[in-house]
Parts: C-alpha cells; sequence; structure tokens
C-alpha cells in the first residue's frame, strides 16, 4: 500500500495499479512509489452536447489532462457513453487521460479548468441573443455548482449569448474576474484567418490576426494587425476581398446554423481548448477571449466592479487572465469597439431586467 503523497499520485495517475509498491513483480509500483506526487490537469466540462464532446475530444487528443464530462441526470447515460468511447481511443491516438461521464458534481471536485457548454444551440433564423432566457437560467444553475465543487477552478464560458453568459458566471460564482473568461475571440479570429486563407490558397499556418469585442455580428476585426507571414494582408489583398473576409467572419456562426440546422461545434470546441491548453500549460498565449475590463479600452472607466466582459486580447497562463494586452486603435475601431461593448451593456441589462438576482 502507499501512503500519504504517494497514494494520491497512485490514485490519481494509476488507479488500476492495485499492487503499487505491494511487492515482487510490480516493477512500476515501485517506481511509482519513489516518485514525486505530480498531478494531471483536471478538466471539467459541463454539457455533453456536440460542443462539450468536441472540446473533450480535442483536450483528450492533446493529453492536456484528466477529463469529467457532465450532463443532466436523463442524459447521463450521453456523457458516459461519450467518455468511455473517447476513452478507447487512447490506445490508437496515444494519450493517457481518465475521462469519466457523470451527472454528480462531486465528480468534478477540485478541477483546475471547468468549461461551461451547457445550454440551448441555435436554430436556423435564431439569433445568439435569442437563447438569453433559457441559457441564463442553465448557466446559473451550473455555476453555482462549479463553484461549490471547485472554488479554484479558472472558468471559460462558451454557452450562448456569451457575453450575457460570461457575466452570469461571474456574478453567480463570486470568482476574482481573472479567473473567468469567455470564448469568442479564439473562435472568430480563426474563423477569419480561415477565409483569408481560402482567399489567398496560402495555408493558414502564416495567417496571423486579432479582432476585439462581443461574439457574433458586432465583432471588431482588425486587418490592421493582420499579415500574412509577416507581410500586412492590405499589401495582399484588395480592401474588397478583405471586406468580403470581414462580413463572412462576423457571421460565421450563422453560415454554419443554416447548413447544419444547429450550431458551429469543431471550430468553437477548437478555440475553447486553445484557451484550456494555454493555462494547464501556463503558456502565455495572446488570445482574443472575453475578459473582464473596467478602464481597459475605455469600458467602464472609473467604476470600480462595474466593468463588463468583452472581447480583447489577453494574456492566459496559469492563473488564467493575467494581463488585458491594450492596443492603440484608430477613431473608426474606436467607434466600433464603442457600439460592441454597448451591446454587451445592453445584454447585461437584459439579464438584470429578467434575473434581479444577478443584478
Ligand atoms: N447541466 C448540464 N448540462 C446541461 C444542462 C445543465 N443544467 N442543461 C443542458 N445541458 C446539456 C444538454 O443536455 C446537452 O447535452 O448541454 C448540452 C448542450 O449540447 P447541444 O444541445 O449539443 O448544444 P451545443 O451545440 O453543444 O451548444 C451548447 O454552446 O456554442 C454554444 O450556442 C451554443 O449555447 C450553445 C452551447
Amino acid at each position: 500500500m502507499c501512503h500519504g503523497a504517494a497514494a494520491r499520485a497512485c490514485h490519481v495517475r494509476y488507479p488500476f495499479f492495485p499492487a503499487c509498491g505491494a511487492g515482487p513483480g510490480t516493477g512500476l509500483g515501485s517506481i511509482q512509489s519513489r516518485r514525486t506526487p505530480v498531478r494531471r490537469a483536471k478538466i471539467s466540462i459541463i454539457g455533453a452536447g456536440n460542443v462539450g464532446a468536441t472540446c473533450a475530444h480535442w483536450a483528450a487528443a492533446k493529453e492536456l489532462g484528466d477529463i469529467v464530462l457532465v450532463d443532466i441526470p436523463d442524459r447521463v447515460g450521453v456523457a458516459q457513453g461519450k467518455a468511455l468511447d473517447l476513452a478507447q481511443c487512447g490506445p490508437i491516438e496515444r494519450f493517457d487521460a481518465n475521462i469519466t461521464g457523470t451527472s454528480d458534481y462531486k465528480d468534478t471536485a477540485n478541477s483546475d479548468v471547468v468549461v461551461i457548454t451547457a445550454g440551448m444551440p441555435r436554430k436556423p433564423g435564431m439569433s445568439r441573443d435569442d437563447l438569453i432566457g433559457v441559457n441564463v437560467k442553465i448557466v446559473k444553475d451550473v455555476t453555482e455548482q462549479v463553484a461549490k465543487h471547485s472554488p479554484n477552478a479558472i472558468l471559460i464560458v462558451v454557452s450562448n449569448p456569451l457575453d450575457a453568459m460570461v457575466y452570469t458566471a461571474w456574478k453567480v460564482s463570486g470568482f476574482p474576474t481573472h479567473r473567468i473568461l469567455g470564448q469568442a475571440g479564439a473562435l472568430d479570429v480563426a474563423r477569419f484567418r480561415t477565409f483569408l486563407a481560402m482567399k489567398l490558397g496560402c495555408s493558414i499556418e502564416d495567417i496571423s490576426s486579432l479582432l476585439l469585442g462581443g461574439h457574433g455580428d458586432d465583432m471588431v476585426p482588425l486587418p490592421r494587425f493582420t499579415s500574412v507571414a509577416g507581410i500586412p494582408i492590405d499589401q495582399l489583398l484588395s480592401q474588397a476581398d478583405i471586406t468580403e473576409c470581414v462580413e463572412r467572419a462576423k457571421v460565421g456562426g450563422g453560415e454554419i446554423v443554416k447548413l447544419m440546422g444547429t450550431s458551429a461545434y469543431y471550430a468553437p470546441a477548437s478555440g475553447t481548448i486553445q484557451m484550456v491548453e494555454a493555462i494547464v500549460k501556463d503558456k502565455k498565449r495572446i488570445v482574443p477571449c472575453a475578459a473582464y475590463c473596467e478602464d481597459e479600452y475605455g469600458v467602464s472607466p472609473g467604476q470600480k466592479g462595474k466593468g463588463y466582459f468583452v472581447g480583447v486580447p489577453v494574456v492566459l497562463g496559469s492563473k488564467g487572465m493575467e494581463k488585458v494586452v491594450p492596443i492603440k486603435m484608430t477613431g473608426d475601431e474606436s467607434k466600433l469597439m464603442a457600439e460592441s461593448v454597448s451591446h454587451v451593456k445592453d445584454l447585461v441589462a437584459t439579464v438584470q431586467k429578467m434575473f434581479p438576482e444577478l443584478a
């Protein structure tokens, strides 16, 4: 038997080695008992639907940690089945991860990162904002449970309308603002880069870009901060072509809803896991995310505690949102950003009106 720290390490990493350090012929056990206990990151994903399950897929494939996939009791079989199915990819894809499906939040205890995807997706003809009533309620319930069982976690919210859901998670959890993030910009900028690469016929790897603002039609793409292998985009594409890519990125989600009859999930999940990876590996990546701003970007100047979560470039590391990266904007960009922030404020006001306890 292992004791103390070694026992915890055995439990977390090798629960299937009951003979850990227990006698002859158990070489791994004796190695295990001497090693410094290092725990894998624990990543809980709430909502085992399209986005949640695909997040689990990317996280497992990148071997980011142990994964807990949570859904409502009626759909616990789906969460368990997807977890088992994914675990069975391990031998082929060569990742080690404990992957659990559950409806019991006790299984999420002490998660390092919790991704919230629970909620309704869009149907054709719906805007993200149409989901507000039903999804605030879901995100509120989920966040209460998550905060109770993982008080030190970093929360990444994906459910839509994103800017309102991040606010809800912040209010309900009471977590410090650097541990609350929303996934939007990582996806939006990936869409913009994809359309540029299609237009140019070049590798997406060489395209670097940035955007700001809310998730949706009022995002603020920044062609001025877009380059291809270091070459400014306006030296390679006409203004008309750039505008076409900007406009397509803005409605990129809606384009997919029309085609599939439900929201996108590969790219939203991929953007989310880019954020998770930056956090669990303390990479200090600069990614546009919905992050808390007061003075930053002129969101709520001088109003302590009365800020909003809006899309801005941030440094992501083990502490969560480690810094909002400021940029100098032109007059036009500032105007677009102000419009986007104003939409976020309207959304939050709607949440506060519908759910006065969240004001
Ligand atoms: N707790 C846990 N899971 C829940 C809860 C809850 N209270 N309420 C709903 N869910 C689960 C559903 O049972 C379902 O399995 O959330 C899952 C949502 O999955 P999908 O319907 O497939 O929706 P998805 O496409 O994953 O989108 C989820 O992410 O990108 C956003 O706009 C999208 O808001 C939507 C969310």
